[in-house]
This record gives C-alpha cells, structure tokens and sequence, in this order.
C-alpha cells in the first residue's frame, strides 16, 4: 500500500482501482477501444501543495561525522549503501548507528547474514555504545526480513549484507548479479512505500567498486564509502552519490578498542603526527566536499640500486607520479633517471585531485636537495606538462584552514589572486621557479 504523500487527498479515480505505487500498469489487450488503464493511487499534484519545503525531519544518530556525510541525519524511506573493504568496520559503525537510535527513541533492526546475533551480541559488548535495545535477526531471505521489519515496527532496517541476502522471486545463489540487484530493488520498495530507511552493507571487489552490478548505485538514494588503511586507524566515509545531500562529503572516524569516534577536528587529524625539519616533506590542502583537510606527502629519492629505477606511491595514482617526475625532469632539470621514488601520503589519505601536483613536487625537490622545506609553508596548485603552476579552486578556504593551522606561508600560482590575512602568498609561475626558491 502506498505511503500517503502528506498534505495530499487520496483521490478516486472512475477507472482505477489497483492501487499502490508502481500500480499503474497499462491493462491488458491494448489498442481496443474503451480499454480500462489503472491509474496510481495518487493523481497529479503541484509542489506548493505539498507539505514540508525545510528540514525533511532526518534522524540524527548522534555520531556527528556520519550524520555530516548524510546531509544532516537519515532520511525517512531513503535506502543508503554503504560500501567497503572487508575488516574496515562497516558493520561496527552500523551497530554504533542503530544503537544511537534506539536510544533517540526510533527502533532499529539489525538483519545480518553475515554473524549470528550472539557474534552481534559479542560485538555489542566491545562498544561504548550501549546496543541492548537494538533488535537482532540472523536471516538471509528478504521477504522475511521485510515481514519481520514490519512486525517489530522498525523504522530503520540495516541489512548487513547485500551479498548474503537472497530473495524467493529468484532462482540463483545468494550475491550473483541478478539476485543482488532484485534484493536492493525490492528494499528499495519496500522503504518507499512502508517508509522506513534502509542501510545496505556493501562489499567492494578489487577494484574499489561495490561487488555485483555498477547498477546497484543507480538503484540507491545514497552511496557511501568506508574507506582507510585497516592498518591505521583513521576512517574516512566519503559520499559518492548522494540524493539528499551534498557529493563527496567526507566524515572522519577512528577505529579504539570502543568501537568508531568521530573526529572532532577533521581538518587537522592527518597532521597530528607530523614531523618537521625533515627533508622530503610537504603540506597541501585538499577540499574534500565543502571541507578543506590538509595533508602531508612524503617523498624519498634515493640512488637505485641495480635495473629499472622503482616508483612506488601511496595515496596517489602512480601515473600521476610518472607525470609529474617527467615535468620535474625536463622542465625543472632535476634528473630521476637513477633515482628510486618514493611518495606517501600519511594517514591513509588518497589525493585524487591535482591541486596537490605542486605539494608532491615540492616533497621530491625537498628530498632531491636533501633540503627541508619551510615547516610553516603550504603548496597548492596544479601543475601543467609546460610546467607552468595553474591555480586552484576553493583558495580562500583552504587558506582559511591552513592559517586557522598556524600555516604562515602558501606557494601557489602566480595567477591566483589572492590576498590572504595571516598568510604570505608566494605567487610562482613554473616550477623552474619552485627548484630554485627551495634550494635557495
Ligand atoms: P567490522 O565492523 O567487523 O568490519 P566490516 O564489517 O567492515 O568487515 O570491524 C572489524 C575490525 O574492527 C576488526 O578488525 C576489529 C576492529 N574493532 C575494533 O578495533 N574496535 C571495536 O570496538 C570493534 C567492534 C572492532
Ligand atoms: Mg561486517
């Protein structure tokens, strides 16, 4: 049955009859005059007549960074998928979610097919969270899932996960193409018309991308990435595609022996455990979203040994390198050509997009020299194969966010105009320039 859209009339068409949404089918023998259409339940209606143009009424769960990626909190009838890597704590921050919303009064089921509810209950313990309240079931079936839901009233349903879950319509094992895709599909209707949200774990396969088809991300409100070194113990979760909110948010968690904390200064966590006076070492600004973060990049040249010289990155793709080691080369005449290259970014971070060209640059000048560059100076632009320095958008806030850092100095594009408050601007045409002011 279809959920009433507020503040519409139910109307009663002459012909209709088969309600609900998705009713309308066109009925049967079509082309015969005075054939019979079943319209949807709900005519026709203008915008203004609706209720509710400012906040939609979101659930908050209270772990400010995921509330943050979301656009302000869950959103009633939304389906979300949350992707990532096995071990990266998917599951830990779903029950820290519905655990929080118990609490704030909206049930919560938690549907795995993944751990038993004694291996959820074993989770629950290790949190700080308190997840006594949250409901449990180990099913793998959607159909009873949803049956379920429906009995315990639930307003959220997480269903952990995707892969595991099977539906009856369908013949197949559980995570193949067509029984993923029908299991999110028919989530999908059942969010919108019975009106609870629905969180999807998702895994992702080698290649980054959530496993099954490319489809499932079109099906859904909302895609999230649970991303980080599983190793370290930052988390990123990144907003892919987001319906009710801003893209490519990012919100920022670190994994304790209590389960998943929000950071509570973003901005500066990857530069907590910076070491200066090092050679090597640069720091750029990235604009994640609407929030600027800054990064450190490390670069080590050293003499390579026997054969091919190595390139290795971290957290930046190796083309990228590639390219900008060749420009180092032909326009700032720095010779890699027997050197081993190595290139980090601390914490886990990825750079993804080339306002940080003239950071990574800087490290290898730094490293190459043997040279620390200043500890107080910020490197933003990206760089050109002439080797020019082009500007980048969004400077004044990341400025903003490195002075707010105790940043004193910005390298950047000589054709950025800017003025900056509390910070010098080092405008620079090529990176000829950039060798010679740190080398100077
Ligand atoms: P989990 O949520 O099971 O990951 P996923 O569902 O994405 O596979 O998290 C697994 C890791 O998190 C595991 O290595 C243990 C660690 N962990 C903590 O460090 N602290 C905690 O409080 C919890 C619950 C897990
Ligand atoms: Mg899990």
């Amino acid at each position: 049955m279809g959920r009433p859209l507020r503040g519409v009339r139910r109307v009663e068409y002459a012909g209709g009859g088969a309600g609900g949404v998705g009713g309308g089918r066109l009925g049967r023998g079509g082309g015969k005059a005075g054939r019979r259409v079943a319209l949807s339940a709900y005519p026709p209606t203008r915008l203004s007549a609706l209720e509710g143009g400012g906040e939609m009424g979101r659930w908050r769960t209270g772990l400010n960074e995921f509330d943050f990626v979301l656009g302000g909190g869950i959103v009633p009838g939304s389906v979300v998928l949350i992707g990532g890597e096995p071990g990266i704590g998917k599951s830990t921050l779903l029950l820290q979610c519905a655990a929080r919303l118990e609490a704030a009064g909206v049930s919560t089921l938690y549907v795995s097919g993944e751990e038993s509810p004694h291996q959820l209950r074993l989770r629950a313990d290790r949190l700080a969270d308190d997840a006594g309240q949250v409901h449990v079931l180990g099913e793998t079936r959607i159909e009873a899932m949803v049956a379920h839901a429906e009995t315990v009233r639930a307003r959220v349903v997480i269903v952990d996960s995707i892969q595991t879950s099977f539906t009856d319509a369908l013949e197949g094992a559980p995570g193949n193409v067509g029984q993923v895709r029908e299991c999110a599909a028919r989530l999908m209707r059942f969010a919108k018309e019975a009106g609870p949200a629905v969180l999807l774990v998702g895994h992702v396969t080698k290649g980054g991308g959530i496993a099954g088809p490319r489809t499932l991300e079109h099906i859904v409100d909302t895609v999230l990435y649970f991303e980080g070194e599983a190793s370290l113990d930052h988390r990123i979760l990144r907003a892919v595609k987001n319906r009710f909110g801003s893209v490519d948010e990012i919100g920022v968690f670190r994994m304790t022996g209590t389960g998943l904390e929000p950071v509570s200064d973003p901005a500066a966590a990857f530069l907590a455990s910076r070491v200066t006076g090092v050679s090597g070492s640069a720091v750029t600004a990235l604009l994640e979203g609407t929030r600027p973060m800054l990064v450190e990049v490390q670069a080590l040249a050293t003499k390579a040994g026997f054969g091919t010289p190595q390139r290795v990155a971290t957290g930046l793709d190796h083309r990228r390198l590639a390219l900008l080691l060749a420009v180092l080369e032909r326009r700032g005449s720095l010779p890699f050509g027997n050197l081993d290259v190595f290139v980090n970014v601390t914490g886990g971070m990825r750079l993804l997009e080339p306002s940080t060209d003239l950071a990574v640059m800087a490290a290898l000048v730094s490293s190459v020299h043997d040279r620390p560059v200043p500890a107080d100076a910020l490197f933003l632009g990206e760089v050109g194969l002439g080797g020019e320095i082009r500007p980048v958008v969004g400077v004044e806030r990341r400025l903003a966010e490195a002075s707010r850092q105790g940043f004193r100095r910005a390298f950047l594009s000589a054709r950025s105009r800017i003025v900056s408050e509390g910070i010098e601007v080092v405008g620079m045409e090529g990176i000829g320039e950039l060798a010679r002011r740190l080398a100077a």
